[in-house]
């Protein structure tokens, strides 16, 4: 091929994408930004264009394969073209996209994920986790009369104006243009595992409705609660009258088959899924207590045209029967554990300063510092050389985020992972500082 190189090990190396260029050059003429989501927009060098995928590979327009730690930002746990997802899909398609009313996988789906959650009674359906975190906040504030709620540094719960403030350090007035401008008014940040500043805040004041929380903060770090967080958390909850939220979006469903409740036996009111629910297919749902979900038949709006609609949800049971075979969820985390040691090993042989987190099969790799236990850790770590090598890694037919976070599904096998270090030893060399 014109556009690949060979190195002195035969590895292929590419050297431009030419195809995908052209695609991102037109997709530019009619789309805001050539992109679908903006935080594509700042892909180096550009944007590639896929054209399909199958496990744990990837094909571009370019023909180029890629082994994928992207998974669509996280949804894609069975990899691409799971067999029994895709008949789920085909078949229901079949029989109708959506029918505005009931359907057989609305409960049996429901009745998968108060398995997974036994604790919790109800679930809602929505679409997008924003819109769920969104319905998680309104059910606090319906339940408790309340306005205003805490959330933690650097953990993300969604785009909408009032969930965004507090992801990023603000380099502006506001932490997106066009956001409502009293939003600061209802926000209360605390700093991700002070128990102190939590409790500060709930006992100074009696407005606070709900306290909002990635139980790992995946977000910015993969950083796991520090012991006992979250029981104290679920404390001072209690002794408050406050509505405690997990955002799972991201470890449900993920590093457990009851996300990180199960692994932490941690039991909020409210938790918020989407991604790994459904394998892909666009999904998102709130699991909580009865009394605070039945809340959607006396006045609490709960409403979308697409919630709950079948094709999503024969996607669901299909990925979550998946997903329950027994052994799938060591399996994961065996995946997970190799990368990472992996990466390890490849930085310390490399001699560069980095630092390696892994919780299951979610890895967070960040370039020199020493380690990422902060929030402020993780913005510490070197962003600009990470992305020299996301690049590289990318010349290397290995397709990872940026920012340093790597998604595995069950499709990742052992070689797979090897073949992925040899070449992240490969991309260290040609970015080595
Ligand atoms: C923890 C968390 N909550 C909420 C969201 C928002 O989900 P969505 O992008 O489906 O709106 C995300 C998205 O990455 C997330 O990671």
């Amino acid at each position: 091929m014109k556009n690949v190189a060979t190195n002195e090990q035969s590895v292929k190396i590419i050297q431009s994408w030419p195809n995908s260029e052209a695609a991102f050059r037109r997709a530019q003429k009619s789309l805001g930004g050539g992109v679908s989501t903006g935080l594509r927009a700042g892909a180096q060098p550009h944007p590639i264009f896929f054209e399909r995928g199958h496990g744990s590979k990837l094909w571009d327009v370019d023909g180029n394969e890629y082994i994928d730690y992207v998974l669509g930002w996280g949804p894609n746990i069975l990899g691409h073209g799971n067999p029994r997802l895709v008949d789920a899909v085909s078949e229901q398609i079949q029989r109708g996209a959506t029918y505005g009313s009931g359907h057989r996988f609305e409960y049996e789906a429901a009745e998968w994920l108060l398995k997974a959650y036994p604790q919790l009674d109800r679930v809602l359906w929505s679409n997008t986790g924003t819109e769920a975190d969104l319905t998680a906040l309104r059910l606090a504030r319906a339940t408790t009369g309340r306005q205003h709620f805490v959330r933690f540094r650097g953990h993300y719960h969604g785009w909408s104006d009032q969930m965004i403030v507090g992801y990023r350090p603000r380099t502006g007035v506001a932490d997106t243009r066009g956001q409502q401008d009293d939003v600061d008014d209802y926000v209360h940040l605390v700093p991700w595992g002070d128990v102190g500043a939590l409790s500060d805040v709930l006992s100074r004041r009696d407005d606070i409705a709900a306290v909002f929380l990635e139980p790992i903060l995946v977000n910015s770090g993969v950083i796991a609660p520090p012991p006992g967080f979250l029981a104290a958390v679920r404390e001072l909850c209690d002794r408050h009258g406050v509505i405690l939220i997990f955002d799972e979006v991201i470890t449900g469903f993920r590093i457990a088959l009851g996300g990180a409740v199960e692994r932490f036996g941690v039991v909020p009111d409210l938790v918020v899924l989407a991604k790994a629910i459904a394998g892909g297919v666009t999904l998102s749902a709130i699991v909580g207590r009865a009394a605070l979900i039945d809340q959607v038949t006396t006045g609490t709006t709960h409403a979308g045209t697409y919630n709950g609609n079948p094709l999503s949800l024969a996607a669901a049971c299909a990925t979550i029967a998946e997903l329950a075979v027994p052994g799938t969820f060591d399996q994961l985390e065996a995946a997970g554990a190799r990368l990472a040691t992996g990466l390890r090993e490849a930085l310390r042989r490399a001699g560069v300063v980095g630092a390696v987190n892994q919780i299951g099969p979610i890895v967070q790799c960040g370039l020199g510092v020493t380690e990422i236990c902060t929030f402020e850790d993780y913005l510490g770590a070197d962003v600009d050389l990470y992305n020299q090598l996301l690049v590289e890694l990318l010349r290397r037919g290995v397709f990872t985020l940026p920012g340093g976070r790597w998604y595995l599904s069950t499709e990742h096998s052992d070689e797979d992972i090897d073949r992925t270090l040899d070449a992240f030893d490969a991309a260290l060399g040609a970015v080595r500082p």
